[in-house]
């Protein structure tokens, strides 16, 4: 390999090796650390002293130091249809829904107006450091194409699919059960495994499939192991009424998916608040996954995801922003409310399982560990660069912590997009931060 694959990059170094709620060596943390990239992939990552004098004479070392490196955050649940109406008012998930989900999501028909928001969405969540994302488009196939265009071109390892929807919606946005299983197979053959792009099969939510869509989607589920699933449960008591009533032979709303053939590895389950002991278990049974959307649970008054009954039953789980729903991109915000969350009902949510369940955690629950979401020798070189002293608060705050529990702490209680200094992606650089 020419010297000019290799890129390294001198910083303080985390990532993760273990859940730090289950091990006590979570983590891999190099205060003076030294990451070496070579054809976009991680080639090694420890200590500077150590690993510098293994570098080809005349490699190029960034100098990061006194700044913080570590994996690309991963999001697994948001809208980029949504991005438009971030913020709206309503009074709960469904008149939300009806008021400014449904009308923002008709423009996607048009193909210009899509690679338009993608462009702009891909933009903020790499500002934010967030390098791979499970991304909702809208009914229309054109939006899976906008979106995957835009995510190719600039290299990023994207999971994303066309929401499935043949009622209770409205006219202009509802497929057929066949249109939809037809173009979501045509969308899997075209985008799933091409480069860094994934598919996953979405069907919105139960309430707005018929019988005929989930039997179609579990089909396709089964066709294509590899592939994604991604849909909502359990995120407000007024949806969990509609479903028990649309769905009276099913035991539980997520034992509706279930009978689909839809839990298993690869499925992510949006917010996940209202289950029970059994649902959770049968998470944990089938390995599927919990994407927590905590800025979303708080803006729409929708519950407090249970941190400690879903570790107890042993489901996977990640954080997600959950965008428009929720009110912020940036994952540092996202475990700013995750942790409050998590006060409110009983638990406690250290920095280190937050930052864990945003890189290594969700790569896992996602069946990608080893692929992104961490250093690991090979991996993928998705990386951010987090910058202590990016505000005057963080500044004084960061400058007086003792430990590397009170720096992460710090980071995601007062941290936002201005915390990220640059964003890498496949070794590549894709974000810098713009002088303030
Ligand atoms: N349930 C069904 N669709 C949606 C959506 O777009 N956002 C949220 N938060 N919940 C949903
Ligand atoms: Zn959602």
């Amino acid at each position: 390999m020419s010297n000019q694959d290799l890129q390294a990059y001198r910083a303080s170094l985390l990532h993760f090796l273990a859940d730090p709620a289950f091990s006590d060596q979570s983590h891999d943390w190099h205060e003076d650390g030294l990451l070496i990239v070579a054809d976009g992939k991680v080639q090694a990552a420890g200590d500077y002293a150590a690993l510098h004098a293994t570098l080809p004479p005349g490699t190029v070392v960034h100098d990061y130091s006194g700044k913080l490196l570590m994996p690309g955050f991963i999001d697994t649940h948001l809208h980029y249809p949504q991005t438009d109406m971030i913020a709206s008012p309503a009074e709960g998930l469904l008149p939300w829904l009806e008021t400014y989900t449904f009308p923002v999501e008709s423009k996607f028909g048009d193909p210009a107006h899509a690679a338009g928001v993608a462009e702009f969405f891909l933009d903020e969540l790499l500002r934010c450091g967030t390098t791979t994302a499970m991304v909702y488009c809208s009914v229309h196939p054109q939006s899976v194409d906008a979106f995957f265009t835009a995510s190719e071109r600039r290299g990023l390892r994207m999971v994303a699919g066309k929401v499935m929807m043949d009622r209770n919606c409205p006219d202009f946005l509802r497929d057929t059960a066949e249109s939809s299983a037809r173009d979501t197979e045509a969308l899997i053959q075209r985008w799933h495994n091409r480069g860094r792009s994934l598919y996953a099969i979405t069907p919105r939510f139960a309430p707005t499939s018929t019988e005929e869509q989930l039997h179609l989607a579990g089909e396709l589920a089964r066709a294509y192991p590899d592939t994604f699933i991604q849909t909502h449960v359990s995120e407000n008591e007024a949806e969990c009424v509609w479903v028990r009533e649309l769905f009276p032979k099913s035991r539980s709303y997520i034992d509706v998916y279930d009978s689909y053939g839809m839990m298993r590895p690869r499925a992510m389950y949006g917010h996940c608040i209202w289950l029970d002991g059994r649902d959770r278990q049968r998470m944990a049974e089938t390995q599927s996954a919990a994407a927590i959307c905590p800025t979303s649970n708080l803006f729409l008054g929708s519950g407090l995801f249970d941190f400690e009954r879903a570790d107890f039953a042993g489901v996977p789980l990640s954080l997600a922003t959950d965008v428009g729903g929720g009110t912020s991109f940036s994952m540092l915000q996202t475990m700013n409310e995750a942790y409050k969350v998590a006060r409110l009902g009983g638990s406690y949510l250290p920095a280190l399982r937050m930052f864990y369940l945003a890189t290594l955690g969700a790569a896992r629950a996602m069946r990608l560990e080893g692929t992104i979401g961490s250093f690991a020798a090979g991996a993928e070189a998705d990386f951010i660069v987090i910058d202590p002293q990016a505000t005057p608060l963080l500044q004084r705050r960061t400058g007086r912590v003792e430990s590397l529990e009170e720096l992460l702490f710090a980071l995601a209680l007062l941290g936002d997009d201005r915390a990220i200094a640059a964003t890498y992606s496949a070794g590549r650089r894709v974000h810098v931060r713009s002088p303030s």
